[in-house]
């Protein structure tokens, strides 16, 4: 029997995981997902998109409030963002499996019924979720992992993980006993939060140069 409540100390989507089956069995199970308390305020799961055969994956943090509604990762100004980034970068987005570390949105209201803001995943949650994660890199086996910001770069390389330190370079490291290709760069959303336009076009083009990295370790 599959527990349908997780103690307060075991945090994991481990039991809701399906013994067989490819991205659409996982897409599947993921939606009755109970792993972590997130499930319980989000509208469902934000499984990722994209083909098992795609040649790059792109992780990002967490559904926002669009992916929530519509059930699909990046669809909202951060993924209109990231399209334009990656068709720039000459990434083909037909390559691409977007997914996200966390499956469901966090986020937090001012008050009742007013507008829902994104709050960041906790460790635990990250960790919880993992298991999905990683059943996507074993099935879709991409040639590179694009690690978009500090979240998905803890949730695949450990909580030391920093964005500054790592992003615009071709890393190898092991992930779950599989050596990956990685590239990391910044989050698409800290991209709309900079503080003017000359920053944010600095951030932008920052974001392009990143993935243009990845562009060429795929070529
Ligand atoms: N930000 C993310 O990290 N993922 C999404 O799917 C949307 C916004
Ligand atoms: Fe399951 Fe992940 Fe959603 Fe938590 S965030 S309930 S672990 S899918």
């Amino acid at each position: 029997m599959v527990s349908t409540k997780a103690p307060e100390d075991a945090y994991t989507a481990e039991p809701f995981l399906p013994d067989r089956g490819g991205l659409p069995a996982l897409r599947r199970a993921a939606a009755d997902c109970r792993g972590c308390p997130l499930h319980r305020d989000a509208t469902q799961t934000v499984f990722g998109a994209g083909t098992a055969d795609a040649r790059v994956m792109l992780v990002g943090e967490q559904p926002g409030d669009q992916e929530d509604r519509q059930g699909k990762p990046f669809v909202g100004p951060a993924g209109r963002l990231l399209d334009r980034a990656l068709a720039e970068a000459g990434i083909d987005p037909g390559d691409a499996y977007v997914t996200n570390a966390v499956k469901h949105f966090k986020f937090t209201r001012a008050e009742p019924r007013k507008r829902r803001i994104h709050k960041a995943p906790s460790l635990r949650e990250m960790t919880a979720c993992g298991p999905w994660l990683a059943a996507e890199l074993a099935v879709v086996e991409p040639e590179l992992i694009v690690v978009l910001g500090a979240s998905a770069g803890k949730a695949l390389l450990g909580s030391s993980f920093r964005v500054g330190e790592s992003r615009g370079a071709l890393l190898e490291r092991e992930i779950h006993g599989r050596p990956e290709r990685l590239v990391a760069t910044v989050h698409p959303s800290s991209v709309l939060r900079a503080q003017d336009d000359e920053d944010r076009k600095a951030a932008y083009e920052g974001l392009v140069s990143d993935l243009k990295v990845a562009a060429r370790a795929l070529s």
